[in-house]
């Protein structure tokens, strides 16, 4: 039990690990005794989180400046952690962004910026780290959402991408099973993060149907993430690969807004 859940050693990417959940994530990574990359696009808050995650946990930090809608930056993404590190164990593809509008109002652009973030570059950042998880053996962790498994009127992009990272998520599990890298999927229910700080404004009902639809009452917060995360990462989950594990607070199990 002393080691069942530790990361001492190992060395976990985080994309978009400077905000939101990611940055939840890393810090429970930092916890657990891993080195952390993050890798995300504004450098400014990425040097803000790795320095607080340096000094918090004492691990090893590094940022990179990566757009995952671009494959060269992907690929200078590991290249650069390899350099630094020598090793990639963990990968968590989290970097999301959402367009909510209409369906039939999206543009091929917009449904393309939601696609390539949201599930190519997911796809890409987990073929660029294949080879060197083969050495020892990894651990992927996709981040979809409740959209992953609902419709949802206003996001269409966004809930196809997320529903697209279940089906990757299990295709990547059965391919991979045999080299030892087991691939997951973390489904977020409404969390509190700069993603959902634009709904909230546009839709003045969202704080009242999350606090009420929402079994625990709440909205989640970034830190929420950090447990389920570790799980996920660590020798405690060796079996487990291809699932996906909603955490929401139970909103996803309630039928009734009553
Ligand atoms: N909040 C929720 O209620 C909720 C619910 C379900 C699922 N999710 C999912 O959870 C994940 C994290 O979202 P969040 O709520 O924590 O939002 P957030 O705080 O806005 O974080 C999004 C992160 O993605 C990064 N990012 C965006 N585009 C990128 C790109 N092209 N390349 C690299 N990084 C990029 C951002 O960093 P830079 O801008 O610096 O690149 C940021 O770190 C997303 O996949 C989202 O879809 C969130």
């Amino acid at each position: 039990m002393d080691t069942l859940f530790r990361l001492d050693g190992k060395v976990a990417i985080v994309t978009g690990g400077n905000s939101g959940i990611g940055e939840g994530i890393a810090h429970g990574f930092a916890m657990a005794g891993a080195a952390v990359v993050v890798a995300a696009r504004d450098q400014k808050k990425t040097a803000r989180v790795t320095e607080e995650i340096k000094q918090k946990y004492g691990v090893p930090t590094l940022g990179i400046q990566t757009d995952v809608s671009n494959e060269s930056s992907i690929k200078a993404m590991s290249e650069e952690t390899l350099s630094a590190f020598s090793r990639i164990d963990i990968l968590v593809n989290n970097a999301g962004v959402n367009v909510r509008k209409p369906p039939q109002d999206f543009s091929s652009a917009e449904w393309d910026e939601v696609m390539d973030v949201n599930l190519k570059g997911a796809f890409l950042c987990c073929q660029s780290v294949y080879a060197e998880m083969c050495k020892q053996g990894g651990k992927i962790i996709n981040v979809g959402s409740i959209t992953s498994i609902f419709g949802s009127a206003k996001t269409a992009a966004y809930a196809s991408s997320k529903g697209g990272i279940v089906q990757l998520t299990r295709s990547l599990a059965v391919a991979w099973a045999p080299d030892q890298i087991q691939v997951n999927a973390i489904l977020p229910g409404w969390i509190d993060t700069p993603l959902t700080q634009g709904s909230r404004k546009t839709f003045p009902g969202l704080d009242h149907h999350v606090e009420h639809r929402c079994p625990a009452g709440r909205w989640g917060t970034p830190a929420d993430f950090a447990g389920p995360a570790v799980f996920l990462a660590s020798s405690a989950s060796a079996f487990v690969t291809g699932e996906t594990l909603l955490v929401d607070g139970g909103y996803a199990q309630s039928a009734l807004i009553v």
